[in-house]
C-alpha cells in the first residue's frame, strides 16, 4: 500500500483515473433514409457470456449520438472491428467529433461498405452494412425489452441535446441525462478466414488479428492508443486426478448411462469444482442421442465444440 497514491474517481473514470485497455469499434447503424453511418466506441464488452438464451455485448454511449438514436429507432448495428493500422485510427478519431450529422461524417469516407450476412440471409430487410477491412464484424440487435427500455426508449426531441426524466434506468437504455446503455444481442459474427482458422483449428501466435488498445481521451487533446504486439502463450499448469476420483464423481449421477475408463481418462484435467456439471453435460448428451455407453469415441465428439464448423469447411 505504501507504494501507491490515492486518486478520487472523476466522471469518465476509465480515462480520467485508471489506464483501461479497451477495443476501438466503428458501430455501423442506420439513418433515418435507411442508410449507414458509422461512430468510433470504445466502452463495448460482452456482457451475457453464457448460460443465458442468447450471447449479448454492452454498449456504453452518449444518448444524443447519431449511434445511440439510431439504435433507439431501430435496434440494430454492426460492431466492426479494425485492425492496428495509424490510417485507421486516424479515421476512427476523426469520425469521434461529437454532433457531426451522418451526412457530413460519411461525406468521402474512405472505408469499403457492404452488406453483412444478415442481409444475405433477409434480402427485403434492411441492416446496417458492415466494413470489409475489418478482421471481425460483429451484426447485433437491441434487446430493448430488457430493464422496461422499451417503455420510454424514444428518440430525443428536434433540438435537445440530452433527455430529462424523473428516474433513469440502471443498464439499458437512457441510463442519465446524458447516457444511455444497450445491451446488444449477438446475431452474427463474421470473421475473417485467417482468423476463423486460427479459432477453429488452433491458437497460434501469428494467427491472431493486429488488435490496438485504446486508452482513451487523455489529455484533452488526444486519443491514446497502443500498437499491436504478438500475444504470448502462457501455459496454464495441469493439476490432474486420478481416473478413479473421476470415476467416484460418474457413479454419483442418476442415469443408466455409463462411462468408459478411457472415457473418463479425458476428464482427469477438469477442476474437481467443474465435474459434476461436465459429467452431467455428457449424460444428457449421450440421453440426446440414445447412447448407452460413453467411450473416448463419444467423449471426443461432446468436446468438439466447432465440430459443425470443421464439417463446413
Ligand atoms: C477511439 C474512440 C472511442 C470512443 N469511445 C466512445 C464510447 O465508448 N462511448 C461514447 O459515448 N463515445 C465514445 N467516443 C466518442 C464518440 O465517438 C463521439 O461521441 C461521436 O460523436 C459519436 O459518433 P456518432 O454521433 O456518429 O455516433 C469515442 C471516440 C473515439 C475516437
Amino acid at each position: 500500500m505504501k507504494d501507491f497514491k490515492n486518486l478520487e474517481p472523476k466522471d469518465n473514470f476509465y480515462q480520467t483515473s485508471l489506464f483501461f485497455p479497451m477495443p476501438v469499434v466503428l458501430v455501423g447503424t442506420l439513418t433515418e433514409n435507411g442508410k449507414t453511418t458509422f461512430g468510433p466506441y470504445s466502452l463495448l464488452a460482452p456482457f451475457w457470456v453464457a448460460g443465458k438464451e442468447c450471447y449479448t455485448m454492452i454498449l456504453e454511449c452518449r444518448n444524443s449520438s447519431n449511434t445511440a438514436q439510431n439504435i433507439i429507432r431501430t435496434g440494430k448495428c454492426s460492431l466492426n472491428f479494425l485492425p492496428d493500422d495509424k490510417k485507421y485510427f486516424k479515421q476512427e478519431v476523426k469520425m469521434g467529433w461529437p454532433g457531426d450529422k451522418p451526412e457530413e461524417k460519411m461525406k468521402d469516407f474512405p472505408l469499403t461498405m457492404e452488406d453483412g450476412l444478415r442481409k444475405e440471409e433477409d434480402p427485403n430487410g434492411i441492416y446496417p452494412q458492415i466494413l470489409a477491412e475489418s478482421f471481425q464484424v460483429v451484426e447485433c440487435t437491441w434487446l430493448k425489452g430488457l430493464d422496461g427500455a422499451d417503455q420510454d426508449s424514444v428518440p430525443l426531441e428536434e433540438g435537445k441535446d440530452h433527455y430529462e426524466r424523473a428516474s433513469y434506468h440502471n443498464f439499458n437504455g437512457i441510463t442519465s441525462p446524458y447516457g444511455a446503455h444497450f445491451v446488444l444481442r449477438i446475431d452474427k459474427i463474421l470473421m475473417k478466414p485467417k482468423y476463423w482458422n486460427t479459432i477453429v483449428n488452433g491458437v497460434t501466435a501469428s494467427g491472431f488479428p493486429r488488435v490496438p488498445t485504446d486508452f482513451g481521451y487523455r489529455d484533452s487533446k488526444n486519443f491514446w492508443y497502443s500498437r499491436f504486439k504478438k500475444p504470448h502463450g502462457e501455459l496454464l499448469p495441469q493439476r490432474q486426478t486420478t481416473i478413479s476420483s473421476v470415476r467416484y464423481a460418474a457413479d454419483r449421477l442418476q442415469t443408466d448411462v455409463k462411462f468408459t475408463d478411457d472415457a473418463l481418462e479425458k476428464l482427469v484435467r477438469v477442476p474437481r469444482i467443474f465435474l459434476p456439471t461436465v459429467l452431467k453435460g455428457c449424460v444428457k448428451w449421450a440421453e440426446e442421442n440414445n447412447i448407452k455407453v460413453i467411450t473416448a469415441k463419444e467423449m471426443d465428439i461432446i468436446n468438439d465444440k466447432r465440430s459443425k464448423e470443421k464439417s463446413k469447411k
